[in-house]
This record gives structure tokens, sequence and C-alpha cells, in this order.
């Protein structure tokens, strides 16, 4: 990570500006250490001031991170200018020559919460691992879109390369938390979901793919007739889908015991020679679903005016955890203006987000961006909006 080791120096003055045209605003403090907030290269994010063994040591503040790294080292490199300490130590030497891979076929989230459209029939496949199923799925189809869902990031990167070399034109990777993706797909618009040798979790179940809501969830955006295709080799992964399935008995579902496909992954294989046993679970949507509507709505109202002393002797620090979502106030830090950061942890316990809210002339803001707008990331916005009104109301 790049960073800056410096004497003991003191603070600088903002809002200035480096001679690189780099933007130091304002800096907030706390006991944990300051954040300053920088504009570079039109990128806002906070640089962390810390103090370490009688030195400061100043690096990116992990929540507000920015790509390309390069605006990060032009930041901290004027900071060690403007600052009256002398520079121990640095890492971030600049080469803006390097050349970054374009990465046409690997989708962010937000693509799929704000542009993503297509007329074109749509299959998911949820942990794609290697992306032998994947890709197999693509070559045969070309004219269906393939959205591959995975968190592992190597095995990303694994199966993009392939893309690139089979010259492949229809797959999407998104590295995102299938059970929070599907949201962002529209009600009767995806003709498969594949699940195929998702991991069982026999130790800790709360984190299996599979549960009530993921398959009420896929009927949702399935088409009439569309399959949810489950294929595992563990014993009790498949008793305990066959316990989910007594849930929906009015589904229709189709059970078949060691079918071989056109296909088979690297697991399967691996499975095969053991000689293990493979199941395949099938449920089809029957019905047709209601569109849902996004609730893309992060703003604040507060019910009075920002107190900052209020805000720092009432506010609950510790995790609160509701069904489905949490909400942590961590840290409150304050400039000499009173501008407050109020840095906070936030949504789905699956991937929870860090964010910081930016509470200024009686106006909050989460800073950067809003949170992606899942329904816990909505639910835990709704509680925080309480939380501010209560501790300073
Ligand atoms: C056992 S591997 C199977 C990979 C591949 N489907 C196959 O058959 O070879 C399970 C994969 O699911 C991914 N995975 C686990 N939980 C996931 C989740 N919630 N969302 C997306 N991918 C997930 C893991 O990273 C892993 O690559």
């Amino acid at each position: 990570m790049p960073h800056i080791l410096t004497s003991k120096h003191n603070n600088i003055k903002t809002p200035s500006k480096s001679k690189d045209g780099v933007l130091f605003n304002y800096i907030a403090k706390s006991t944990y250490g300051d954040k300053i907030s920088v504009t570079c290269d039109g990128k806002d994010f906070f640089l962390t001031k810390l103090i370490k063994d009688d030195k400061h040591l100043i690096k990116i503040d992990s929540t507000t991170r920015v790509t390309p790294v390069e605006t990060v080292k032009k930041a901290l490199n004027s900071y060690g200018e403007i600052c009256d300490g002398d520079l121990i130590f640095s890492n971030t030497s600049n080469d803006n020559n390097r050349l970054r891979p374009t990465k046409k076929y690997l989708k962010d989230i937000g693509y799929f919460v704000d542009e993503f459209q297509t007329t074109k029939e749509i299959c998911v496949e949820v942990g794609f691992g290697s992306g032998r199923h994947l890709l197999y799925q693509a070559q045969q189809n070309p004219d269906i879109i393939y959205i591959g869902l995975e968190i592992h990031t190597p095995s990303i990167e694994q199966m993009l390369k392939q893309v690139k070399i089979l010259d492949i034109k229809n797959v999407f990777a998104v590295n995102y938390d299938a059970r929070l993706f599907l949201e962002f797909l529209a009600s009767n618009s995806v003709s498969r979901i594949f699940v195929h040798f998702p991991v069982p979790w026999d130790k800790k179940p709360h984190r299996r793919v599979m549960s009530d809501e993921f398959i009420v969830e896929c009927m949702r955006v399935l088409k009439v007739n569309g399959s949810l295709e489950l294929r595992t080799d563990s014993p009790n992964y498949f008793e305990y889908n066959e316990e989910l399935l007594t849930h929906f008995p009015t589904y229709r579902s189709a059970i078949v015991k060691n079918q071989d496909l056109a296909v088979s992954s690297k697991y399967e294989d691996r499975w095969k020679k053991q000689g293990k046993d493979i199941w395949d679970i099938t449920i089809y949507s029957k019905d047709i679903s209601p569109a849902i509507v996004i609730d893309k709505d992060f703003s604040f109202h507060l019910n009075c005016k920002i107190d900052i002393g209020k805000l720092q002797n009432n506010l609950e620090k510790k995790p609160i955890v509701k069904k489905g979502f949490f909400v942590h106030l961590e840290h409150i830090y304050i400039t000499d203006d009173n501008i407050c950061l109020l840095h906070l942890t936030m949504g789905s316990f699956n991937k929870p987000v860090s964010k910081y809210l930016v509470l200024k002339d009686d106006i909050v803001n989460y800073f950067q961006s809003n949170p992606i707008p899942t329904s816990p990331n909505q639910n835990a916005h709704k509680l925080i909006q309480e939380l501010l009104n209560e501790a300073m109301g």
C-alpha cells in the first residue's frame, strides 16, 4: 500500500492546493488519527495521518480507496512536499506510463444497478469457479448473455483470460455475492440459473447460497418455466436442499442422480474419480412475477439541527443487529470548522459496506457515493437516519 513516513509535523493549511493541482480540503481529527480530505485527478478521498514511533505515517484511508493507485501516490507526494516534516520513507514513485489491462467483460455491480439492459436471453451461473461450465455454455449459445457471479478474484481472472483466448463475447463476470446480486435483475428476465457444486458450508450453514430467500428471488427473476439448477456431490447439502423444497410444495421440481452433463467441471472430475454420487435438483418457475422497483434514495431527512456535541455523547457506538442487516457507527472525526465525519459499517452480514457520512451545514451525505441500493443497505440507511435523529433530537 503506498504511504509516506515523515518526521512529526504540524497540520498543513487547509484548504490549499499543491503545485500538481492536488486539493487538500480539510482535516478532520480524532483520537484514532486524522482524516485529510483530498481531491486529486477529479477524485475525492481521504488520507489517514497516524503517529507511528514518534513519526507521522500518511496513507490512503482504506474505506475511500480510489483507482488507479497513481492518483493516491500523486496525492501522497504532494502532501510530502507541502508539509513541514522531513520525508523519511516513501514507496510512491509514480509510473504513469504503465498500461492497464482493459477488462471489458468484468462488470461492476453499478453497471447492473444503472445500465444493464438487453433484449437477449439471459442465463446466470453462481460461483463459476474455473469457469469451465460457464465458458462451455457461452460458446455453445452465442446469442445468450451469460452472467457469471463469483466472489473469488483469482477465479474471475482465470476465467477472463479464457474469455479472451476463446474470443467469447457473451459473458459478463461480476465479483459480487450471488445472494445479493439477483435484486438487480428484472423480474421474469432469466432463463436458467446454474448453481453447480456450491460450497456446502456444513459448519457455517448461514453462508450457503441456497436458502428460502434465494429460491424465492430466483423464482422472481426467472421467466415462466425458467429453471434454477443445483448440482452437488455433498449428501448433506443435497438433503438440506430436499428439505428446502418442502417449503415450496407448489413448485415443480425434479431430482436426478448421477446424470452426465455435456461438460464436467474440475470439481466434478475429482468427485467422479472418487466414485461419489452427484445430485441435480431443478426447480422451475411457474408464475409471472411482479416487477420490483429498486429504492435508490439514500438522502437524509433530519428532524433537528446537527449538534456535534450531542452526536459525540449520545450516538450508539455498538453494532446494532436487525433481521437481515446491521449498522455499526464506529468513529467520529471533526474539523476545526465543525464538519463531522462519521465512519460506519452497514448493510448485509454477507457483504458489509464501509462508508463515511459527511455532516456539514445541517446536510448529511455519504462520502464519494451512496451505498449500492440492496434491501439490507436501504434498511440500514433508514436505521442510521433514526439513530442520528435520536442522538441529536
Ligand atoms: C466448490 S466451487 C465450484 C466451482 C464451479 N461451479 C465448479 O463446479 O467447478 C464453489 C464456488 O462458488 C463461489 N462462491 C461461494 N459463495 C458464493 C457466493 N455467495 N456468490 C458467488 N460465488 C460464490 C466460490 O468462490 C467458489 O469458486
